[in-house]
Formats: C-alpha cells, structure tokens, sequence
C-alpha cells in the first residue's frame, strides 16, 4: 500500500514526461541499455521501511523501465541483479533475493512472454538452488523466439570471472589443439564471452550515485556512454530513464576518433 502510494504518477509528473519525450530525438535511440539498478536498500532505509521492501520497489521499477524502454525503441536491455560479490551480503538478504527473482519470475513470465520479450539470465547459475535454475531455464526456452525486445539479467554475473572463464576457455582449445595462440583476437575473445552476439551496450545508466561499475561488463562498457544519477533504483522513473536518454542524445561519441574537421583546422606545427 504504502510503496503504491510512493510510485503513483502525479498530473505534474504526466506533464513533465510528455515534454521530455518531445526533447528526445526519435533517430538517436540507443540500441542497448545496460542498467545498475543500484540503492534499494538506502531508498528502503530512507523511507522508514526495510532494505527487502527496497527490492521489491525495485522490481516494480523495472517493469516500468521495461516497458518504456520498448515503447521508445531500445532493443536490448542488460540489468545488473546479482554480482558474484553479493554473495558476502547477509545471509538472509541473499536468501531474499533469491526468493525474490523466483517469485517474479514465476508472476511476471506469461506477461513477458505476451509482451515478445525474450528473457537472457548472464552469469554462473550453479550455485542457486534447483527450483530458481528450473524457472529460469524455463523462461529463457518459453521466450527463445521472441523478436520484440531483449531483457538480459546479469545474475551470479561478475565482469573479472567472465574474463577469466572467456580465457580459460580459449586455453583449453588451444590445448586441444582446436585454436592456435595466434588466432585469439578481439572477436575470437568475444565469442567466449557470455554476452557473445550481442552488440555492446550504447548507455551505462548507474543509479544512486555511485561513480563505479563495481565488476559490472568489463569488456563490453569499454566505449558505451555513462551516465550517473543520484536517484536510488526503486524511485527511479520513466522521467529519469528519458533524462539519461537525453543526455546520452547530447553526447559526441568518437570512439577515439576526432569529429570531422576541417583539413586547415590541424594548423602549424611545431618542429619537433
Ligand atoms: C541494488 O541495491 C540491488 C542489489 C545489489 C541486489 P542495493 O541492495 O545495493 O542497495 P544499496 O546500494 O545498499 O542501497
Ligand atoms: C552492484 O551494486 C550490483 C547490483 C546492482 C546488482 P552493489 O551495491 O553490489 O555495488 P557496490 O558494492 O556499491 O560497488
Ligand atoms: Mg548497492
């Protein structure tokens, strides 16, 4: 009831969406967006309320984040849910969690599946229990053909270990004598990596204000655009996630590169 109250949309907020939306330029949407849904238990703790109702108000962001998100033509979104660092969390936050993306899976995955969603999980499954690797095995195989949209959920996902896990792989064919050292390039690497075929995210959205990525894509964050709000993850809205887009659409990405300039702009140079 309470967390109800604290989502629902005002007239003023309606408004404010709808001239945000006129700001966005339909042409620059970006294709990817990887998502650090982070702060749930400070938003939880802040409002009086326990760090579980935090992640439960941030399932319920999600949704609408998610549907945003294809509304406006995004193709890909990858959340970060689980890192192989929240393991060292309580005992009975871990638990939670667990119970958690169990329940909403199981509630939300006819919804999914109508929506034409089709649902990833990255990361080492292993160490969940039985009945959470069955669900999600189940929803990733009830969802395999959807064409609409694309919901990667980072879960037991750890940036270094896919590294590893990528290297060691290549290793062992080596070995096997299916690969020569020589061939391992840039592609052949990413064909290892658990996000192999997709494209690399376009936008990193951070909430909370944290300013790290806390072992979150290390490959493939290498030239996506970051952006960093102080809003926690469980009042993050469509407003927020229009505003990061927005920023994004102001932003020059060069990949390293220089904007085309003028051939005179080089000018004089020093004699060296
Ligand atoms: C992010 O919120 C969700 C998970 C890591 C599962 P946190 O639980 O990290 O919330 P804060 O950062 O402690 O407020
Ligand atoms: C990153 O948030 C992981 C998820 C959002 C699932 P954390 O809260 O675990 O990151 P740190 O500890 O602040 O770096
Ligand atoms: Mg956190």
């Amino acid at each position: 009831m309470k967390i109800q109250k604290i989502n629902m949309k005002t007239s003023n907020q309606k408004e404010e969406i709808q001239d945000l939306i006129k700001s966005i330029d339909e042409l620059r949407i970006p294709q990817h967006i990887a998502i650090i849904m982070d702060g749930n238990g400070r938003w939880g703790m802040k409002h009086g309320l326990s760090r579980s109702l935090g992640h439960q108000q941030g399932v319920v962001v999600l949704k609408n984040i998610i549907k945003s998100a294809k509304k406006l033509g995004v193709e890909i979104l990858t959340v970060y849910a689980f890192s192989t660092e929240n393991w060292s969390r309580p005992q009975d936050e871990v638990t939670f969690l667990i119970n958690l993306f169990e329940k909403v899976l199981l509630k939300e995955i006819s919804e999914i599946n109508k929506e034409g969603i089709k649902i990833n999980f990255i990361g080492d499954l292993a160490p969940f229990p039985e009945n959470l690797k069955e669900v999600i095995k189940k929803s990733e195989s009830v969802t395999k053909n959807n064409k609409e949209f694309v919901l990667n959920v980072c879960t037991n996902y750890g940036g270094r270990q896919e590294l590893v896990r990528a290297a060691r792989q290549l290793a062992q064919k080596s070995v096997a004598g299916k690969i020569k050292p020589e061939q391992i390039d840039e592609k052949l690497f990413e064909s290892e990596l658990l996000t192999c075929g997709s494209v690399n995210p376009d936008l990193l959205i951070r909430t909370s204000g944290e300013r790290r990525i806390s072992n979150f894509l290390l490959w493939q964050l290498a030239y996506s655009e970051i952006y960093i709000t102080n809003v926690y993850w469980p009042e993050f809205n469509e407003g927020e996630f229009l505003k990061a887009i927005i920023d994004y659409q102001s932003r020059n990405r060069r990949f390293g590169g220089i904007e085309s300039l003028p051939n005179e702009s080089l000018g004089d140079s020093y004699t060296i």
